[in-house]
């Protein structure tokens, strides 16, 4: 089933009355979710991730705008009339109670000729337990398991009424590193097997990145873009859509466009070509970190980009440069791999640039340029 959002706004009133202004937690969303696809809605934290989840699931009212699945306005409905499967921030499972009965739980409070017998709602647990894979667990309780356990409960416990729209609020954050990306694989897997769209939020761009069809990145309240991730990592529109996606971080520079060149600092990395039309202009330039090229002789001591070498850390298949430029005031850090011999006896380290790797923003607007 397909969402769609048509100018959907969420506003807060604030308390503060020194601030005339409400948050806008969330602001115009105007966009499809298509049927059948893990979408991952990503943000940093406060920006209105878990409120847009709660319109979409009915549990906040919105201010303004409309939410249709498929045909259907749901925007009026309550949301157990919904038919959406929700897994909070907070998985909360019921302690006292086994998983069996927590999975369970949805069912036994279904009304009318919804109403099931106690064996079609076994058959149910069963099923649902089988997806996420823990049926040799339904007779422990919560606190029996380990954290990646009790997710997948959560998640047979938002799956056992076949709901039509599957919403998951961070929920891998409680999990340890390793478990993460386990349980991050085996959502993507369940989510396959089901065939339910499902929307995934998270401030974890990797985590997003790694299992979405389909990525919306949001700032305070607004979408900044909406892509494959390889499309949005690949063509940001903005500087911090730039800087949200990817590990390590882009790098950016002070930089300008004159005499024909993209400049950084005093150094002229890329032509005319590269430039094109673009009117002179102070601006900033971010480099991926794996946009930077060393000279043939894999030395680094030819390049456009001159910079003073920090350190080289060597991680298996890639080397990671750390290095400063005079027109940033972090320190950067390229991936070159492993076969480039750098001498590390050397202070100086030059590069040149990969231009599908240099994105140009203006220092107005942040807005993309180039
Ligand atoms: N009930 C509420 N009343 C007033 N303001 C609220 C309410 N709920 C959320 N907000 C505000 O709306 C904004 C968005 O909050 P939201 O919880 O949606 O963010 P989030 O992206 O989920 O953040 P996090 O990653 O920390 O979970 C924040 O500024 C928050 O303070
Ligand atoms: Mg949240």
């Amino acid at each position: 089933m397909k969402i769609r959002l048509e100018h959907l706004t969420k506003r807060f009133p604030n308390r503060n009355k020194k601030i005339a202004a409400d948050v806008i937690a969330v602001n115009d969303f105007d966009f499809e979710i298509p049927d059948g696809k893990l979408i991952g809605l990503l943000g940093p934290s406060g920006c209105g991730k878990s409120t847009a989840l709660n319109l979409i699931c009915g549990l906040e009212v919105p201010t303004e705008g409309k939410i249709f699945f498929d045909d259907d306005d749901v925007t009026k409905l309550p949301p157990e009339s919904r038919g959406v499967g929700m897994v909070f921030q907070s998985y909360a499972l019921y302690p006292h109670l086994t998983v069996r009965k927590n999975i369970m739980f949805p069912l036994e409070n279904l009304k009318g000729d919804q109403k099931l017998t106690r064996e079609q709602m076994e058959e149910k647990v069963s099923e649902a337990a089988r997806t996420v894979q823990i049926e040799e667990l339904l007779d422990r309780r919560p606190n029996e398991m380990s954290g990646g356990q009790q997710q997948r409960v959560a998640i047979a416990r938002a799956l056992v009424k076949m709901p039509r729209v599957l919403l998951l609020d961070e929920p891998l954050s409680n999990l340890d590193a390793r478990l993460r990306i386990q349980t991050r694989e085996e959502i993507k897997r369940i989510q396959n097997a089901t065939g339910i769209t499902t929307v995934f939020v998270t401030h974890d761009q990797e985590e997003a990145m790694s299992i979405s069809d389909m990525i919306v990145v949001m700032k305070e309240g607004v979408v900044n873009q909406i892509g494959k991730p390889q499309e949005v990592y690949d063509n940001p529109v903005n500087l911090f859509v730039a800087k949200f996606l990817g590990t390590p971080p882009i790098n950016v520079y002070n930089g300008s466009i004159k005499d024909g060149g993209l400049y950084v600092g005093e150094d002229k990395v890329l032509g005319k070509d590269f430039v094109k039309d673009v009117k002179e202009q102070d601006v900033y330039v971010g480099i991926r970190p794996e946009g930077f090229i060393l000279d043939d002789n894999m030395e680094g001591k030819k390049g456009a980009l001159k910079a003073e070498l920090k350190a080289i850390e060597v991680m298996g298949r890639d080397t990671s440069v750390v290095f400063r430029h005079a027109a940033s005031d972090n320190q950067s850090r390229a991936i070159v791999t492993a076969d480039n011999n750098i001498s590390s006896s050397s202070d100086e380290i030059r590069f040149d640039v990969d231009p599908r790797k240099v994105f140009v923003f203006s220092k107005e607007n942040e807005e993309r340029l180039i």
